[in-house]
């Protein structure tokens, strides 16, 4: 074999190997410990965050049937593709950061529902691999809730608990985008942020 055929093969059994690492790794940023459940994504606040919402406890006769303000990040590559496509790609990830109102009063900004303490930590992942039988092979998972310590993993919890209402109600493949106008605006357009023409 002279050098330049050598060097063919080579490199094609490189590639080869490498197709077969990445095949057998899990789609996109999420990563599993040997029981199966999500280890917390130590990076979230790094995201894309895509809204935010509000149900005081005020409006609610006093409690909210959800915690009172909720912030929702998706991971940078599922966004990228979102933004290309339109879709949720296998392999995406959602964390949802749950905070209680502190302050009514702004320092001149007005009344209103300002940011207290984080009260609680959720998070879902798409993955047709993992989990095939999953509606819209979503699964979804609680990092935290008040009164209890922040885990580092989380099982999958069970469909009608979480994903039965997302299926039911949320607007893009079991995720609520009527209330994310990031995710909105960028919907296959391939571009982000507020566009000037
Ligand atoms: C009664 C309906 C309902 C149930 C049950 C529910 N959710 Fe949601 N979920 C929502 C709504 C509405 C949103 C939109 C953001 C918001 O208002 O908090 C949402 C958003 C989310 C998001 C952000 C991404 C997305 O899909 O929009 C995550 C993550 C999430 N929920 C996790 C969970 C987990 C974990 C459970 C089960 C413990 C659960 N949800 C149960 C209604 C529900």
């Amino acid at each position: 074999m002279n050098l330049k055929k050598q060097l063919i093969a080579s490199l094609s059994g490189l590639i080869f190997s490498a197709a077969v690492i990445s095949s057998t790794l899990a789609a996109g940023v999420a990563e599993f410990n040997d029981k199966g459940e999500l280890l917390l994504p130590k990076d979230y606040r790094e995201w894309i965050m895509v809204g935010t919402q509000v149900t005081p406890n005020e409006l609610n006769n006093g409690k909210a049937p959800f915690t009172e303000i909720r912030t929702v990040y998706i991971d940078p590559e599922s966004y990228a593709h979102w933004k290309k496509t339109g879709e949720f790609r296998d392999g995406t990830v959602t964390v949802k950061e749950l905070v209680s109102v502190g302050d009514r009063k702004g320092p001149g900004s007005g009344n209103g529902y300002f940011m207290g303490d984080y009260i609680g930590l959720e998070a879902s992942v798409k993955d047709s691999q993992r989990f095939p039988n999953e509606p819209g092979n979503w699964a979804f998972y609680i990092f935290y809730v008040p009164g209890t310590p922040l885990v580092a993993a989380a099982k999958n919890l069970p469909t009608a608990e979480c994903a039965a209402c997302h299926k039911d109600n949320a607007q893009t493949d079991m995720v609520y985008t009527q209330f994310y106008p990031v995710l909105r605006a960028a919907k296959a357009t391939g571009k982000s942020g507020v566009v000037v023409e």
